[in-house]
C-alpha cells in the first residue's frame, strides 16, 4: 500500500468507528456485532503502529468510547474507568501470561470471572451509604445516573458493617436479564418503537432513562466485579471481591482461582457453554492479576490494565445460502426485508429466516440471490445476516434490490429524513396495516378482547365484515356463525366479549388506538394530563412537549394522528357506541402527581432529609429547583424556612405546601 493509501484508509477507519462508537454508546443502537468492531479496530490499530506519522491523540484507538448524554449531570471519576485488552484466541492469552510472567518474578495466582455484557457502571459510597453512580462516560468523566441506579435492587443502599472502609468504589456491570429484555422488546413493537438489539443495548438505554420509574420497571441487576478504596480490607482481588459480597452486592459464584494459565483455558472452555444457563448474557471471560501487589508492578497502558485481560467468545455464527429477500409490511406500514435462508442449525436452533434490517443493510453487504451468507445470533432474537462470502458469488446472481411500491397494496413508498425504514403511506387501506392495528386494538392489554384471534381476523377482514376497529362493534351474532371454524357458542363468546371491552378505561383505550409512540405507560400519562379525548385532540405539540415523558416526537405522531379526519370519524363511532373518552378518576402512572410542577424545597423537615424530598419530587415527576422565579410551582416548606425565600414566595404569589400536605399529594401518607 501507498502512503498516501495507508493514510486514506486511516482516515476511513476512525470515521467508521467513531460512528460505530455514537450508535453504540449514545444511541445503543449498533449495527455490526463486537467482532466485526473489534476486527475494525484491530486493523486501524496496525496500521497506526507501522506509521507511526500517522498517529494522532484523537484516534478512537486512543480512547475508550463515550456514552455521555447531555441531560445527565457530568461527574469526573475518582479513579479512571479504563477498558480492557480483547483477545480471541489461545495464543494471544498465552502471549499475556507470558507478558505477565516476564515482569513479574514470583508466582502468579489469577482471578476468572465472566465478563458480563452490559454497561458498566461505577458507584461510590461513603461511611456506608449510596452516594453516586456514574456511567463509563470518556473513561475520566461520566454521567451522573444516581436516581437510576438506586431503583436497582441487588445494590445496597446502605450497608452496615463493622469492616467497611469509610469511602469506596464499587465497579460492575448493569445487566437485563435476557426474558426481561424479550418481554420488553415484545411490548416496544407492540408499541411500534424500535425493540433494542440485544439486552446490553437494553440495558445502558434503561440507565439513561430520564425517569427512574421506568428504570425500576424494567428489573435490572447489577454484578459488581471491582473494588477500589484508600483502604481495602485485603491485598487480593478476589479477597475484596468476597468481602463485597458479604457487604451485600451481588458478586457471582463463578468467580475462580487459578494457579496457572491451563486452569484458566478449563475455566474459558467450561464456561463457553455453561454461560447459556446463566439469565443475563456474558461475552467472555475476564482473567486477572490477583496480587495487588504485581496488579501495582505490572501498571496500566494509556487505556487499559497490564494485569488484566478480557478473551472474548464469537458470537455463534453458521455460513448458508440466501434463498429469497421478502418484504413485509408492519403494523405501522414499516417495511422489513427478510431473508429467507438454506435452513442451518445455529446455537441449537435451526434458523431458516433473517432480518435484514433495511436498505442500508442490504446496501452495505452487497447482496446478491444465492450468496453465501455468514448468518449470527448474539442477544438478538431474530438472527441477522452480518457478511457475505464473495469468493461463492454466481456471476449471474440478481443483485438484491429494495423495492419502491408495498408489495401489499402497491403503494409507492416513501422514506423520512432521519429515519432508516421505508413506509407505506397507505394508512387507511393498505390490508396489513389494518389488521395489525385491529389485532393490536383486541390484544389483551388494550381491549382485551377474548375468543378473536389473528386467523379470525383475517377471516372478517376477508369476507369485509370489518374495516376498521370501529366495525368490530356492528358485529352481529348472524355474520359469525357461518363463518369457517366459528361455532354458535365461540360467535356468541366474541360478541360478549367485545361488549365487554366498552368498559375499558379511557388510558387503555388511547393505547388500543395504535397512535405511533404511544405505549402503555405514555398512554397512561396522557389520560392523566388530558382528561378528555376531545382536550387531546385540540391539544397543540407545545402542551403535549410541556408533559413529562412526551418529547417531540411522540407529540408529532399524536397531532398527525388527531388530524387525520378519518380517525376523528372513527373516535365519533366508537364514542357513540359507549367507549369512554373521559378519565372517570383513574390514577396517573405510579407518582406522577407532581407532573410538570418546579419545587423548591426551603427549611428543615421531620420524616425525610432535604436530599431525600429532592428525590421524592423528581420520582412523582416535578423538577427541584434552588431558587425561587416566576417558573416555581410551589414551594415545600418546612420549619424555619429561610425569610429571602418567603418573602419572594409572597410577592410572587407562589403557594407554599407544608411537609405532611406534601406527603399526602404524592400519596406516601
Ligand atoms: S474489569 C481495569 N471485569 O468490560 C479493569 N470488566 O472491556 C476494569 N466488564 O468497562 C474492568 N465484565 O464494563 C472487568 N468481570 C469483569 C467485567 C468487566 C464486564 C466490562 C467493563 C469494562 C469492559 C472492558
Amino acid at each position: 500500500m501507498k502512503k498516501s493509501e495507508v493514510k486514506e484508509r486511516i482516515d476511513i477507519l476512525r470515521k467508521e468507528i467513531a460512528e460505530h462508537n455514537n450508535r453504540y454508546y449514545v444511541l445503543s443502537q449498533p449495527s455490526v456485532s463486537d467482532f466485526e468492531y473489534d476486527i475494525l479496530l484491530n486493523e486501524l490499530d496496525t496500521l497506526e503502529k507501522k506509521f507511526p506519522e500517522f498517529m494522532s491523540e484523537n484516534s478512537p484507538t486512543r480512547r475508550v468510547g463515550s456514552d455521555i448524554n447531555r441531560e445527565f449531570e457530568q461527574v469526573e471519576h475518582t479513579y479512571p474507568m479504563l477498558s480492557l485488552g480483547n483477545t480471541y484466541n489461545e495464543e494471544e492469552l498465552r502471549d499475556f501470561d507470558s507478558r505477565v510472567r516476564k515482569t513479574i518474578s514470583q508466582s502468579i495466582e489469577y482471578v476468572c470471572e465472566s465478563k458480563f455484557d452490559g454497561a458498566s457502571i461505577s458507584i461510590t459510597y461513603k461511611n456506608g451509604s449510596l452516594f453516586r453512580a456514574v456511567t463509563r462516560g470518556d473513561g475520566n468523566k461520566g454521567d451522573d445516573v444516581t436516581l437510576n441506579v438506586k431503583t436497582i435492587k441487588n445494590i445496597p443502599l446502605k450497608i452496615e458493617k463493622k469492616t467497611l472502609p469509610a469511602e469506596f468504589v464499587i465497579r460492575g456491570e448493569i445487566l437485563m436479564p435476557r426474558a426481561v429484555f424479550n418481554r420488553l422488546n415484545e411490548e416496544r413493537i407492540k408499541s411500534d418503537i424500535v425493540p433494542f438489539a440485544n439486552p446490553r443495548n437494553a440495558a445502558a438505554g434503561t440507565l439513561k432513562l430520564l425517569d427512574p420509574r421506568i428504570v425500576a420497571s424494567r428489573s435490572l441487576v447489577c454484578m459488581v466485579y471491582f473494588l477500589l478504596s484508600e483502604e481495602l480490607p485485603y491485598d487480593n482481588h478476589y479477597d475484596n471481591l468476597k468481602a463485597a459480597s458479604d457487604w451485600g452486592f451481588s458478586v457471582p459464584e463463578s468467580i475462580t482461582l487459578c494457579r496457572n494459565i491451563e486452569e484458566v483455558f478449563q475455566f474459558i472452555s467450561y464456561w463457553e457453554s455453561g454461560r447459556k444457563n446463566l439469565p443475563y448474557d456474558t461475552d467472555g471471560v475476564v482473567i486477572k492479576v490477583n496480587s495487588l501487589r504485581q496488579q501495582q508492578e505490572l501498571g496500566f497502558t494509556s487505556k487499559s490494565p497490564r494485569w488484566a485481560i478480557a478473551y472474548k467468545y464469537k458470537a455463534e455464527k453458521a455460513t448458508t445460502r440466501l434463498l429469497s429477500v421478502v418484504f413485509q409490511v408492519g403494523r405501522t406500514g414499516a417495511i422489513t426485508p427478510v431473508a429467507n435462508l438454506e435452513p442451518v442449525l445455529l446455537s441449537g436452533s435451526t434458523v431458516k429466516r433473517a432480518t435484514l434490517h433495511n436498505e442500508d443493510q442490504i446496501s452495505l453487504l452487497d447482496l446478491h440471490l444465492n450468496d453465501l451468507v455468514y448468518v449470527e445470533k448474539g442477544g438478538e432474537i431474530i438472527p441477522k445476516i452480518v457478511g457475505v462470502d464473495h469468493s461463492f458469488r454466481n456471476e449471474n446472481s440478481r443483485k438484491i434490490v429494495f423495492i419502491s411500491n408495498c408489495p401489499e397494496c402497491g403503494t409507492e413508498l416513501i422514506k423520512n429524513e432521519g429515519e432508516a425504514n421505508h413506509f407505506c403511506p397507505n394508512y387507511l387501506h393498505c390490508p396489513p396495516q389494518i389488521k395489525g392495528r385491529i389485532e393490536h386494538f383486541i390484544s389483551r392489554k388494550a381491549m382485551n378482547i377474548d375468543g378473536l384471534g389473528e386467523e379470525t381476523v383475517d377471516l372478517l377482514f376477508n369476507k369485509n365484515l370489518i374495516k376498521n376497529i370501529s366495525d368490530l362493534y356492528d358485529l352481529r351474532l348472524e355474520q359469525l356463525v357461518p363463518l369457517e371454524r366459528l361455532g354458535e357458542k365461540s360467535a356468541a363468546n366474541i360478541l360478549k366479549s367485545i361488549r365487554k371491552s366498552i368498559d375499558t378505561p379511557y388510558s387503555r383505550v388511547l393505547f388500543a388506538l395504535g397512535i405511533r409512540h404511544v405505549g402503555e405507560t405514555v398512554a397512561k400519562t396522557i389520560a392523566a394530563r388530558f382528561r378528555t379525548i376531545d382536550e387531546l385532540i385540540n391539544a397543540d405539540v407545545e402542551q403535549l412537549t410541556g408533559v413529562n415523558e412526551i418529547g417531540p416526537k411522540i407529540a408529532a405522531s399524536i397531532v398527525a394522528y388527531f388530524s387525520d379526519a378519518d380517525n376523528i370519524e372513527m373516535i365519533k363511532r366508537l364514542k357513540a357506541t359507549g367507549l369512554k373518552f373521559i378519565n372517570e378518576g383513574e390514577p396517573g402512572p405510579a407518582g406522577s402527581s407532581l407532573n410538570g410542577k418546579v419545587i423548591v424545597i426551603s427549611g428543615t423537615f421531620l420524616e425525610h432529609s432535604r436530599d431525600e424530598y429532592k428525590e421524592l419530587i423528581e420520582r412523582n415527576g416535578g423538577k427541584n429547583s434552588a431558587s425561587v422565579s416566576g417558573n416555581t410551582s410551589l414551594i415545600l416548606a418546612g420549619e424555619n424556612m429561610g425569610q429571602s425565600k418567603k418573602m419572594k414566595a409572597d410577592e410572587l404569589g407562589i403557594p407554599m405546601i407544608s411537609e405532611s400536605d406534601f406527603l399526602e399529594l404524592i400519596g406516601e401518607v
